[in-house]
Formats: structure tokens, C-alpha cells, sequence
């Protein structure tokens, strides 16, 4: 990687949606593009880190000298990030992850001959919470999607789930936010935070990867 302001840091980054599976060609996700995820990946590496990308179901190409495992659900991209969180310095949760899936996935097709169809949905394991929990686990950054009251849940969030620092997305507004080319945070740690104006992915990724490398020397 070159040479930047995250030489020899280790960041694990979360993207994309997870994909439930219903039925064998049925799922619930959602409408994350990845693009958000992306752009930290890409801009970590061009700040010098060495960056592991867990990735859901996404069409975007993987940026150069980015290791990119792909997942498609929930439970995989658990899996996937608890094997690796112990060996890097930050973990960024971006990707969207379903909060539930099918409590009983069906072995064949579902047939229409109902007129109603009530499926049971169980919780998924909560990816963030764990990597927050791990003893001498890394830097941790969760993002918030809210559509509502964006900066007290994201506040809540931090706290509740011991987080290091969150970047809140409001997602009420379609110009920012899921599968948008823009976005804008609002970003929170203990004792500060700050809002990243509507910009670029790509900027606002480089602009939270700055603030994470500030706080990380604040805190050593
Ligand atoms: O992918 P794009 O189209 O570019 O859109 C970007 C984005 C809007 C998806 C992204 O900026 C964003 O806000 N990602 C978080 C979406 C989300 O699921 O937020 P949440 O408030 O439901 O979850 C809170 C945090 O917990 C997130 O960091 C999430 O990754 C994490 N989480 C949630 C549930 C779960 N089971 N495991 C988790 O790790």
C-alpha cells in the first residue's frame, strides 16, 4: 500500500446488504449498493492501510488492493468478521445488515395457494455489538441508519453499544444515504462530535477516515 496517514493500520470495513433467505429463490435485504462501504475501502487504502472488505451481495468492482471477502448472509458476514476483527486496529460497520431472518428457511419453493402467508422472523446476531465487546478488540466505528430524531439514536447507540465513535445517516432524505452517489454524516464520540456536509461518497469516506485517525491518537 502507499505511503499515508494510515501506514501500518489494519481496517476491517462492512458493506453492501445481507440477503435472508426465505425459500430456495426467495429472500428479504434491502437497499444498500455498497457504495458507501466502497469508498471507505478504497480511501483507507490510499491513506496506506492494509483493508479487509466483508462484503454482501453488491455489483461494484472491488478497489485495487483491497481483500475482499464476500458474503450473502447476516449469520456468513458474522462469521466472517469475528474470524478477522482480532487481527486489525479499526472495524467500520457499513454494511446494512438484516436485523432478522426466516426462523425456518424452506426446503422447497413456497406455493400460492393461501390467501394470506405469515412467515416468523428471529433476530440475527448483532455484528457491531460483538467486535464492540471483544477484549482488546479494535477501534470501533458503527454507522447509524435513521429516518427520524437521527442524532439522539445515534447518541443512544453509542452507548448502549459501547462504540468508539458512530456516524449518523439520515436516511429520510433520497439524496444521501442508500445506493445515492452523496452522503452526509453526523459523526459522534465521547465527548465531541462533528457533521461531514454533503459531499461525494469518496469524500465523505476520506473526511471519517481523518476523524478516526484523530480520535485513535487522541485516545492513545
Ligand atoms: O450502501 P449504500 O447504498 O452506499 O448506503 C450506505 C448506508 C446508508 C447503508 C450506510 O451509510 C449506513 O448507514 N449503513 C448502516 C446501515 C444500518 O443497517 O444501520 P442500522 O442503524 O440498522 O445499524 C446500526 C449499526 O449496526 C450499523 O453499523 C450496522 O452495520 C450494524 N449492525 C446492525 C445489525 C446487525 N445485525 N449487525 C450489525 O453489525
Amino acid at each position: 500500500p502507499p505511503k499515508g496517514p494510515l501506514s501500518g493500520k489494519r481496517i476491517l470495513i462492512t458493506a453492501g446488504p445481507t440477503r435472508e433467505a426465505i425459500d430456495p429463490v426467495r429472500y428479504m435485504s434491502n437497499h444498500s449498493s455498497g457504495k458507501m462501504g466502497y469508498a471507505l475501502a478504497q480511501q483507507a487504502v490510499r491513506a496506506g492501510a492494509q483493508v479487509t472488505l466483508v462484503s454482501g451481495p453488491v455489483s461494484l468492482p472491488t478497489p485495487g488492493g483491497v481483500h475482499r471477502i464476500d458474503v450473502i448472509s447476516a449469520a456468513d458476514m458474522h462469521e466472517a468478521v469475528m474470524q478477522h476483527a482480532k487481527n486489525n486496529d479499526v472495524f467500520i460497520a457499513c454494511a446494512a445488515v438484516a436485523d432478522y431472518r426466516a426462523a425456518d428457511q424452506q426446503p422447497q419453493k413456497i406455493k400460492k395457494n393461501q390467501q394470506e402467508l405469515t412467515l416468523t422472523f428471529v433476530k440475527n446476531p448483532d455484528i457491531l455489538a460483538d467486535v464492540a465487546k471483544m477484549q482488546q478488540g479494535p477501534f470501533t466505528v458503527g454507522f447509524a441508519a435513521e429516518t427520524q430524531d437521527v442524532a439522539h439514536y445515534a447518541k443512544d447507540k453509542l452507548q448502549r453499544k459501547g462504540l468508539d465513535m458512530i456516524a449518523a445517516n439520515d436516511v429520510s432524505d433520497s439524496r444521501i444515504g442508500f445506493n445515492a452517489d452523496q452522503n452526509a454524516l453526523h459523526v459522534f464520540w465521547s465527548g465531541g462530535d462533528q457533521l461531514l456536509p454533503v459531499a461525494s461518497k469518496l469524500e465523505v469516506a476520506s473526511a471519517l477516515l481523518t476523524l478516526i485517525q484523530q480520535r485513535m491518537s487522541a485516545c492513545q
